[in-house]
């Protein structure tokens, strides 16, 4: 199945647009995961069935401590095929309190020598309506968690600092009322939306997180974090979360350097956004690694950001993070890339085990 993607079904998807495959994948994993037959047979090719290598985080029981990270599947109709791919979870979203047309297109741009996606899809998203209506009368796959990250609306409607929190509070307060998704995950990190990313300001994000405080919850809340500030910076926002009962983060988001691109040349010249992939290897990485550093225990990490291979999940998971979360890896290497992290990672059990 590996030979099949990457010498014939890749070399045909990377001929189109990928704003198109995308759409592509969409329509067609929603069609499959509504078929038994078809969820059995990718289950057949892509899960994996090795030794228990489930996890509980934050008293949630993941099959496998890999998940499909947000974005790719914004509007939740990936949640049944998912779980035949050797995903424990998946991150839905990120939804916002109003639908959101997104930025103008193109959404999506490879830098194939780079293994990375130059992303400015702006959150494109119908709101959290719709999404709760659909996970609402969507029948679950047993075990497969679901996350949901909650963004802010991308238009003017949101874009200062008063209306920027009422629409996460919102997003939130219906989420949480309505008793859909396992986690929920507050991302402050798009770098691509209307007005910035505000609440990467630790004085905003201050203002931010005690009245999300308010709201009980009884599901872990985490935070999407920014991977392109200074150490100084960043470890105030894990401060300011540390002091708001924030269970966890998730480092983190798309990187905005494009100095990080070896062939800078191969970007766009109309548009610009977050870059996926290897360019976020290096960066998430060392931000785990303090965060374990000076935290320890007290957060949960979940490492995002380049994860191409087996190994780079295990360097995710060594430099500290408790589950990992990925989609470039799956759209470069196959959906192949899943099953071989689980097998990789259930190999390494048998050996030190990683935290
Ligand atoms: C197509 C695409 C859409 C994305 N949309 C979102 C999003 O809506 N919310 C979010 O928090 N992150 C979004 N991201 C960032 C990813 O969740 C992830 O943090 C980042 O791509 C790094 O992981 P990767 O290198 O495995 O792709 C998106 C990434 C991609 C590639």
């Amino acid at each position: 199945m590996d030979t099949l993607y990457r010498y014939i079904l890749k070399p045909i998807l990377f001929t189109i647009h990928p704003d198109t495959t995308h759409e592509m994948f969409a329509v067609m994993g929603e069609w499959a995961g509504s078929f038994f037959l078809l969820r059995s047979f990718f289950g057949l090719l892509y899960n994996y069935r090795g030794k228990d290598i489930s996890k509980t985080v934050d008293g949630i029981n993941y099959r496998t401590p890999i998940l499909l990270s947000a974005g790719f599947d914004p509007g939740g109709k990936l949640v049944r095929i998912m779980p035949s791919f050797a995903f424990g979870g998946e991150e839905v979203g990120s939804i916002t309190a109003n639908p959101c047309k997104g930025n103008p297109r193109p959404h999506y741009w490879r830098l194939v020598r780079d293994r990375s996606f130059v992303v400015h899809k702006g959150l494109r998203n119908r709101g959290v309506g719709p999404l709760i209506a659909r996970l609402k009368r969507t029948k679950r796959i047993n075990d497969f968690v679901i996350g949901i990250s909650i963004g802010r609306t991308n238009d003017t409607s949101a874009s200062d600092v008063e209306s920027g929190i009422a629409d996460y509070l919102e997003s939130f307060k219906k989420l949480n009322e309505a008793n859909v998704g396992d986690y929920y995950t507050i991302n402050i990190s798009c770098p691509n939306a209307y007005g910035g990313e505000t609440f990467t300001d630790p004085a905003l994000l201050a203002e931010l997180l005690p009245k999300l405080k308010q709201i009980k919850c009884e599901k872990p809340v985490y935070i999407k974090m920014p991977i392109n500030l200074p150490w100084e910076q960043f470890s105030e926002l894990l401060e300011i979360a540390d002091k708001n009962n924030i269970q966890g983060v998730i480092i983190g988001n798309l990187n905005k350097n494009y100095d990080d691109l070896k062939y800078r040349e191969d970007a766009p010249k109309e548009f610009s956004g977050g870059l996926s992939g290897t360019p976020c290897f290096a960066l998430s990485n060392e931000l785990i690694r303090k965060t374990r550093e000076k935290y320890g225990k007290r957060f949960t990490i979940i490492g995002s950001g380049g994860i191409m291979s087996p190994e780079d999940a295990m360097e995710k998971f060594a430099a500290g993070a408790d589950l990992v979360q990925l989609i470039t890896g799956m759209i470069y290497e196959g959906p192949v890339l899943m099953k071989k992290i689980c097998q990789r990672y259930a190999e390494s059990l048998s050996g030190p085990t990683p935290k």
